[in-house]
């Protein structure tokens, strides 16, 4: 590799918000071997830096501000940026994790300075090519040297299109150790819910940004309006995304009618979802969490690379004009669901996910310097 003569630190790059909650863990087990990249794509305070703070992570040591710019900025700046800063610091391998533009930045630039990469979530497969996110996972998952495969279906994912053999190891998702690690206990959780004016078992807790359900106006209006006419609060932790386009689109009125919060912490989205009656999302994260916290979910997507959830943890429905009465018969089965699901073990491993993920990352390093 040229450049590479000693051994750098791990470079590992993130850029929002469910990159910093997978790759809290790994970072901290890196220890004075990570050096912390951050794009800036996410840079409001409850995006950022309340994670950094509730999982106990040292801040960036780097900071490139590719926040509020368009995707091709975003990957175009970030790598440009992230190249000068390889050039200079020299890393022993490029961390990556999930399907942001982040993502493609880091996986483009580590393999522009010859720096073995290294995929954390790699080979989820939506086969959903209208979503950017569906080309940055394919991207990182393409040129890394490291796939580390959260289950059994995204190893052969990978193997379908020609990735195995010593690249790829399957982890688990790192996702259920910080369930594990942050989940708040039951007194805790009862007092969360009445700080935020609802009953434990007796609200929806939902949260959305997909551009599909909320980059047109026709769209979004239906589903604010859906979720309004059900029968208990709904209780939603807005993505600065949503809130632009409610505010451009003059949905205002509707969502009034929902309980609307600004975006909040992990501790308090994980423990609020584990007493939510029903949780409705779009989120790719929160698919994954309610399998530890086993909690019934609706997910509106026209399409899911989280196969694994589908038909147990999750349902899954398109957004369109049926959504009303879907959301509004899933809130009365959800009781029964959370009793069966309570003994569906989650397809995404256990907590050990990080730590074998720094094995496998560590074991990289050495054979390749
Ligand atoms: C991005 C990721 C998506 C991920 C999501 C996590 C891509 C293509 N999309 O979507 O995969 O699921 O993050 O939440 O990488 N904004 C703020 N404050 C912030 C961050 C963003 O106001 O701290 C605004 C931006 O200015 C922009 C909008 O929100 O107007 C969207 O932000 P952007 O980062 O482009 O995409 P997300 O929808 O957050
Ligand atoms: N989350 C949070 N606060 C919120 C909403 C979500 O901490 O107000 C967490 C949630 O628990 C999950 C992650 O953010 O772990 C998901 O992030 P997001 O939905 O933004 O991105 P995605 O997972 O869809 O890429």
């Amino acid at each position: 590799m040229p450049g590479r003569t000693a051994r750098g630190p791990i470079a590992v790059v993130l850029g929002t918000r469910p990159e910093i909650i997978k790759l809290a863990r790994i970072t901290q087990l890196l220890g004075d071997d990570a050096h912390i990249v951050h794009t800036g794509q996410h840079y409001d305070a409850n995006l950022s830096d309340v994670f950094f703070t509730e999982f106990g992570m040292r801040p960036p040591d780097t900071h490139i501000g590719v926040g509020g710019q368009t995707r091709g900025a975003q990957i175009g700046n970030g790598t440009t940026a992230l190249d000068d800063l390889f050039t200079s610091l020299c890393p022993s391998a490029v961390i990556v994790q999930g399907d942001t533009n982040a993502v493609a930045a880091g996986a483009l630039a580590a393999n522009a300075n010859g720096i073995p990469l290294v995929h954390v979530e790699a080979g989820l497969r939506s086969y959903d090519r209208r979503m950017p996110e569906e080309h940055n996972r394919v991207i990182a998952d393409h040129l890394s040297d490291l796939c580390l495969a959260p289950t059994a279906l995204n190893v052969a994912n990978l193997a379908a299109e020609g990735i195995g053999g010593d690249i790829v190891v399957e982890t688990g998702n790192p996702i259920v150790e910080a369930v594990e690690r942050l989940m708040p206990t039951e007194g805790e959780r009862a007092e969360l819910a009445r700080r935020f004016g609802v009953e434990p078992e007796g609200f929806v807790l939902g949260t959305f940004h997909r551009p599909e359900n909320v980059d047109d106006k026709d769209t979004l209006a239906n589903l604010l309006t859906s979720l309004a006419s059900l029968d208990v609060p709904v209780l939603i932790p807005l993505h600065p995304r949503t809130q632009k386009r409610i505010a451009e689109f003059g949905l205002a009125n509707i969502a009034a009618r929902l309980h609307v919060v600004d975006p909040i912490g992990f501790r308090d989205f994980i423990g609020l979802g584990a007493e939510a009656r029903l949780i409705v999302s779009d989120s790719g994260g929160v698919q994954e969490e309610v399998s530890v916290y086993k909690r019934p979910a609706v997910v509106i997507r026209r399409s899911t690379e989280r196969h694994e959830v589908e038909g147990t943890f999750v349902q899954r429905f398109e957004p369109g004009p049926d959504l009303a009465s879907h959301l509004a018969e899933e809130l009365k089965r959800a009781p029964q669901r959370a009793v069966e699901l309570r003994e569906v073990p989650s397809p995404y491993g256990d907590a050990s996910a990080p730590q074998r993920s720094v094995e496998a990352i560590l074991a990289l390093v050495e054979r390749t310097l």
